[in-house]
């Protein structure tokens, strides 16, 4: 991987919370316009890496750099300007339940834009269509299956063209007809749009698939960084112990 082509770096990063070390070093790079997946066991601090990336969570030392800025160090105003670059679909997919589907995705134009009301609809309306909602706009989220519901999450978190998209566990919940349906709308919206894609993930094997490059997060570290096939070959005991769900091994469980 070349440092060119990395959209998102990631340097030594450290963050506790009070005596909790969760991030003990964490070094890793996300390259533009590729799915970049992030395993490791629950309570790893995948969710707390993720964070990081977009300036939700400050690190206690360490550095995260977006086209060579460092996003650790900047202004209230720029941060907000660098979190326009992101479109997010965290757990939960934090739908507002008293907005209809449409008003949820159109959301974000409505409040980081001056866009006319017509081409709101046009936008929105296209992210439903792209996403498998087409004529779905007018239901509430409450009225949705849950794979629906992580449908409309995605086509909010991409109504407003970023450039970077952040998946926190997208299929956690869904069975896995549903979790792979998921992941091939992540694969066909990559495709479409370009973005660069991370991915925290613990459906294994099948998120290999759509993974250009996989990292797995464990005792604080990236233990193991490689391009999928040759993560999933990989020999590294901690490598084995997640891919075969070993309680034994190299992996402390927090
Ligand atoms: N804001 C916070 N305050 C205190 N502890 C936190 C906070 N966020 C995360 N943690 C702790 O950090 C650890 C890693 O959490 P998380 O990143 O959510 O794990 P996961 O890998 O399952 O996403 C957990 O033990 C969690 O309790
Ligand atoms: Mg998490």
């Amino acid at each position: 991987m070349s440092a060119a082509r990395a959209m998102i770096r990631v340097v030594d990063l450290y963050k506790s919370f009070g005596k909790q070390q969760v991030l003990k070093g964490v070094t890793m790079e996300f390259t533009k316009g590729k799915i970049t997946t992030i395993v490791g066991t629950s309570g790893c601090g995948k969710t707390v890496l993720l964070k990081h990336l977009n300036a939700l969570l400050l690190p206690d030392r360490g550095q995260v750099f977006i086209d060579s800025v460092d996003i650790t160090r900047l202004k209230q105003k720029d941060l907000y300007e660098m979190r326009g670059r992101f479109g997010v679909l965290f757990q939960g997919a934090a739908l507002l339940d008293s907005m209809t589907v449409f008003d949820n995705v159109a959301f974000p134009l409505r409040e980081k834009t001056t866009m006319a009301e017509a081409e709101i609809r046009k936008k929105a309306d296209e992210r439903l269509d792209q996403v498998g909602l087409e004529g779905m706009g007018h239901k509430y989220p409450a009225e949705l299956s849950g794979g629906m519901r992580k449908r409309a999450g995605l086509a909010r978190a991409l109504v407003m063209d970023p450039e970077i998209v952040l998946f926190d566990e997208p299929t956690t919940g869904l069975d896995p007809v549903l979790a792979t349906g998921i992941h091939q709308l992540i694969a066909r919206t990559q495709q479409t749009f370009g973005f660069t894609g991370v991915v925290v993930s613990h459906t294994i094997p099948q998120v290999f698939e759509i993974s250009d490059y996989v990292a797995i997060l464990a005792n604080g570290v990236i233990e193991e960084f490689k391009p999928t096939k040759e993560f999933q070959s990989s020999q590294n005991p901690v490598v084995q112990q997640f891919i075969q769900g070993q309680t034994e091994g190299p992996i402390q469980v927090l």
